[in-house]
């Protein structure tokens, strides 16, 4: 079996959220079960210098699929694994400062249409076989709107080429905010006849949408969490899509396939980020170890007794961060710290820059992107955030778990999936309903109660810690469906 995974970020060669370390852990968690998975993204500088610095590249020419000018593909093998990766690479296209979706503007790239229309027709060509002689691909796994466009593409090879039926397409729904849209303007110009322009086809409400390309064209959805796969079936959840998503749920097209963990990248024993490395059965030395070093890091009053909160996200209304802000103060005056890293929007960056001012000593705001602070937050935090107005799948909730921080959560999408209220002797967590600044605090005084009978706090954190959420479980999963399609095909 012969997947291609198509990925507009994979780890460690470019991440702004969990999409990449999805796509990073699942192709080698793919390898055991006998599936060669190979990953295709977008040759972006900061990508293509770490793979320049990991060895030789193979160079094939693509042509010119789009009329965008000459392409080609970089391939390489993904630093840590054994898993090949092919680089896109068109210069006018992807070298250029800022992220891999926005100027250092904070914009959008003019022209993401033709960035993610032509990263997707070459993976169309290339699972089709049309690229590499003898390479093709029994399935393509597309992830988010920036890939959606995969299954359009093969949708139109095998209308011209008649009726031989290509690769089978499975599109990865990591979040449905992002719906890819653009002016239908640009139909033409992404290389899609006028009948792909229509209810049955890309059009969303007048909008051109890459997301509804995938939803609509692949042979199966999936999403990274069972709860959020209904919840993205309901008005509530669905952002407009949820009939379609409803439709194909109700034939058996739409599953929630659980994220899972890179336990050799978030290891609390050997993490080369951390000075004090532990495992569940020193944590209770270890945790305290690396909790003084990040107060003392970040100017934090160093309180071992401070019941310590750590939150690392994206700055955007999804997040919650908000209500963070809002509760600092009540968190603050019950005795509690809180440490704080992430990054954008630009008002939230603001807000929460700002924070510490009032509360000096007892508040720290990192803002900015950390990969390594990220992981001493983990480690030295007795307790996580995680508020969550949405949240498909969620990473660091389960991160948490496994450095001993018990998560803090709203019951939403993959939380709720993946945090049990603690009680009775049972649970790892603490979760609220309400998305409000008051359901956080409730779920906080409970976290406080909790802290202040050690014993109690002692065995949630091992029961925290004994959770596994592994890649092996999710990658069984996705085999399955492969093979489902590879016989469907
Ligand atoms: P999302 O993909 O919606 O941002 P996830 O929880 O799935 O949420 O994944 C977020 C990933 O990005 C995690 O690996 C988290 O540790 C990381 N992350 C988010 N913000 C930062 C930051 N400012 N610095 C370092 N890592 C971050
Ligand atoms: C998205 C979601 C997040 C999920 C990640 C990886 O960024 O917001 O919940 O964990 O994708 O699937």
């Amino acid at each position: 079996m012969r997947v291609l995974l198509v990925s507009s970020e994979v780890y460690p060669l470019i991440k702004t959220g969990g999409l990449a370390d999805v796509a990073g852990a699942l192709p080698p968690a793919l390898k055991p079960l006998g599936i060669d998975a190979r990953v295709l993204l977008p040759a972006y500088p900061a990508a293509l210098r770490a793979m320049e610095a990991a060895g030789p590249l193979t160079v094939t020419e693509v042509g010119d699929p789009l009329g965008y000018g000459p392409a080609r593909l970089l391939e390489g093998i993904l630093p840590g694994t054994a898993c090949p990766v092919w680089l896109l690479d068109h210069p006018g296209l992807y070298q250029r400062p800022g992220g891999p979706y926005v100027g250092p503007d904070g914009h959008d790239h003019p022209d993401n249409h033709r960035r993610f229309a032509l990263l997707s027709k070459v993976a169309a060509l290339l699972a089709r076989g049309d690229l590499l002689p003898g390479w093709q691909a029994d399935v393509v796994h597309c992830n988010d709107w920036q890939t959606g466009l995969v299954p359009a593409y093969l949708r139109l090879a095998e209308q011209r080429g008649g009726a031989a039926k290509g690769p089978g397409t499975v599109f990865t729904i990591h979040n449905l905010h992002f719906g890819g849209m653009f002016d239908p303007a640009v139909l033409g110009e992404i290389g899609l006849p006028s009948p792909f322009y229509g209810i049955n086809g890309v059009e969303f409400y007048g909008r051109l949408s890459m997301l509804k390309a995938g939803l609509f064209y692949a042979d199966r959805i999936t999403t990274v969490s069972p709860t959020y796969a209904w919840e993205i079936t309901t008005p509530e959840g669905g952002r407009g899509f949820d009939g379609l998503l409803a439709g194909r749920a109700h034939a058996g097209q739409l599953t929630g396939i659980l994220n899972g963990v890179d336990y050799d990248q978030w290891n609390s024993a050997t993490d080369p980020a951390l000075a004090h490395h532990y495992d569940a059965a020193t944590v209770e030395v270890g945790k305290a170890a690396n909790k003084a070093a990040l107060q003392a890091e970040v100017g934090l009053e160093v309180r071992p007794g401070a019941l310590l909160l750590g939150l690392v996200s994206r700055f955007t209304d999804q997040k919650g961060v908000d209500l963070v802000l809002h509760a600092a103060r009540h968190m603050v005056d019950s005795g509690a710290q809180l440490v704080i890293l992430g990054s954008g929007d630009a008002g939230l960056e603001q807000a929460l820059a700002a924070l510490p001012h009032g509360f000096p000593g007892q508040v720290s705001v990192r803002v900015g992107y950390d990969e390594d602070l990220s992981h001493r937050i983990q480690a030295a935090s007795d307790v996580f955030l995680v508020p969550s107005r949405f949240e498909p799948c969620g990473l660091t909730q389960m991160y948490a778990l496994r450095y001993g921080a018990l998560p803090l959560v709203r019951r939403t999408g993959g939380l709720a999936d993946t945090v049990s209220e603690i009680g009775d002797g049972r649970g790892t967590g603490f979760l609220f309903d309400s998305p409000s600044v008051e359901g956080l605090l409730g779920a906080f005084y409970h976290a406080l109660g909790v802290y202040r009978r050690p014993q109690d706090w002692a065995a949630a954190r091992q029961r925290a810690m004994a959770q596994d959420f592994g890649w092996a479980r999710a990658a069984r999963r996705y085999d399955d469906l492969y093979q489902d399609l590879g016989r469907a095909a």
